[in-house]
């Protein structure tokens, strides 16, 4: 008899080694290999015991083009991160905090699903049914052919789905599924990729939709992140805080769509519902005719978004200034403020100065950084930006100003938010006065921004 090999697995990045090692020379993660054992395969037979399928090639002519053949989740705003609907045969990973929403989402998109005549299977692992049914009567949801399975176990849910014949499956979550085939313990990164991989296949085979939902560790990445980000189709992830009542679903990764496409909700007492315009949400709350606040406009995937950016520039009691920021990068936030200082003389070495997006929103956009400065200016200035006025544009490190994507989707939306007047790069502002009918103004400066503004 063969005597059962051990390896040792980085529980960060899948990474093998013969024998354990302190650091993981391939992700460089400290401590992170554990002792699992290797799988045996049995002659003949796939993973788990299948039979290894005959394999043909197929000519490229002869394959059918998949994309009508999009589902609808009937959650419109997931259907929009998904990339305009459900294509069957994909699996999905959804990761997110603890509490932050996820099993609420995919239950209310299981109900839609099964509305439409689809039979679905919640595999769920962290609650039993009746828990699952409290949520599901809270949410209002009538689920009338939703299945319910409390399983960890592999090899006994593919059991089920083989008599069940799904047409979509949920799993919540994939860190407590474990095959009884592996000797590894159930949320080690082997186990995660093993079900995922599992899941992959049936997703494949039976051209049926599968969601796993993922935990998310302290570092906020999806637990064995790398390994099982590259198995699955579509990563989405939910961002937000949990004392925000909304939350955003964006696709990190999508080989079906846009990546980078988000998805609003808003957190009600009844689940999870749709924000089908989030400028309107997110700039509600802004204050008017005080320093220090402009809005702005940033593309998320393929949809503009409107927000505030909010600075406050106060003189610091230490020696420097300190710079804090939220919801944008500290970093581009101290670039940008040295950069003000060399070109338009504002002193604000001896200020405190601190950056927010309103809403708990994150902006990574370069297009961004004209709002960051202009609210920095007019917080040291006290003066008021004209609250009907939005700007957008990346700023260089000389002053200059830069042109952003899509400067006409951004602009409509400024205009659709009853904005009158626009500040953009110049080389984007060509023509936009026509097509638009409001104030179009192009800036090739921060200097030229400055006087424009204030
Ligand atoms: P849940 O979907 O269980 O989170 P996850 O699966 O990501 O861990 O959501 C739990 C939170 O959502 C909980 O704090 C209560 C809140 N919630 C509502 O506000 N309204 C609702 O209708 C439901 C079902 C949950
Ligand atoms: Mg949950």
């Amino acid at each position: 008899m063969k005597k059962s090999e051990t390896i040792f697995v980085c529980q960060s990045c899948g990474h093998q080694s013969g024998k354990w090692l302190g650091k993981c020379p391939e992700c460089g993660e400290w401590n992170s290999l554990v002792e699992e054992r290797a799988r045996a395969t049995k002659k003949g037979t796939g993973r788990n015991g299948f039979k290894l399928r005959d394999v043909t090639a197929v000519a490229y002519t002869e394959i059918e083009s998949q994309d009508d053949a999009r589902i609808s989740s009937g959650v419109t705003e997931f259907d929009r991160v998904l990339g305009g609907g459900i294509v069957p045969g994909t699996l999905v990973l959804i990761g997110g905090d603890p509490g932050i929403g996820k099993s609420t989402l995919l239950l209310q998109v299981a109900d839609r699903l099964s509305n439409t005549g689809t039979l679905v299977l919640y595999v769920s692992g962290e609650e039993s049914e009746r828990q699952i049914k409290l949520r599901g009567e809270r949410l209002g949801v009538e689920a009338k052919n939703v299945y319910l399975l409390p399983e960890t176990n592999l090899e006994n849910i593919f059991h089920e789905i083989e008599r069940l014949k799904p047409g979509a499956i949920i799993v919540d979550s994939i860190q407590t599924v474990f095959s009884s085939l592996m000797d590894s313990a159930p949320g080690s990164v082997s186990q995660v990729r093993e079900v995922a991989h599992q899941f992959l296949l049936l997703a494949k085979n039976r051209t049926i939709p599968v969601f796993l939902i993922g935990h998310i560790t302290k570092e906020g990445s999806i637990a064995g992140p790398k390994a099982l980000e590259h198995i699955v189709d579509t990563v989405l992830y939910f961002e937000g805080e949990r004392h925000h009542n909304h939350r955003i679903v964006r696709a990190t990764k999508n080989r079906f769509g846009a990546a980078n496409e988000v998805g609003v909700f808003e957190m009600t007492g009844a689940g999870l519902v749709p924000v089908s315009n989030p400028s309107q949400m997110f700039l509600q709350e802004r204050p008017q005719n005080v320093a220090g606040s402009i809005v702005t406009a940033c593309m998320e995937g393929t949809r503009p978004m409107l927000v505030e950016i909010q600075a406050l520039v106060s003189g610091t009691k230490y020696g420097t200034g300190r710079r804090m920021t939220q919801g944008v990068d500290q970093n581009r936030v101290s670039l940008l403020i040295a950069m003000l200082e060399k070109r338009t003389g504002l002193q604000l070495i001896g200020d405190d100065v601190f950056v927010n997006i309103a809403g708990g929103l994150e902006v990574d956009e370069p297009a961004a950084d004209l709002g960051v400065v202009a609210a920095i200016a007019s917080s040291f200035k006290n003066t008021i930006v004209d609250p009907h006025t939005a700007v957008f544009g990346e700023v260089g490190l000389t002053g200059e100003v830069r042109g952003a994507m899509q400067p006409a989707v951004r602009a409509r939306e400024a205009q659709a938010l009853g904005f009158k007047k626009i500040l953009m790069p110049a080389s984007n502002a060509a023509g936009l006065e026509r097509l638009l009918g409001v104030r179009v103004v192009g800036v090739r400066s921060v200097e030229e921004a400055m006087e424009e503004l204030f």
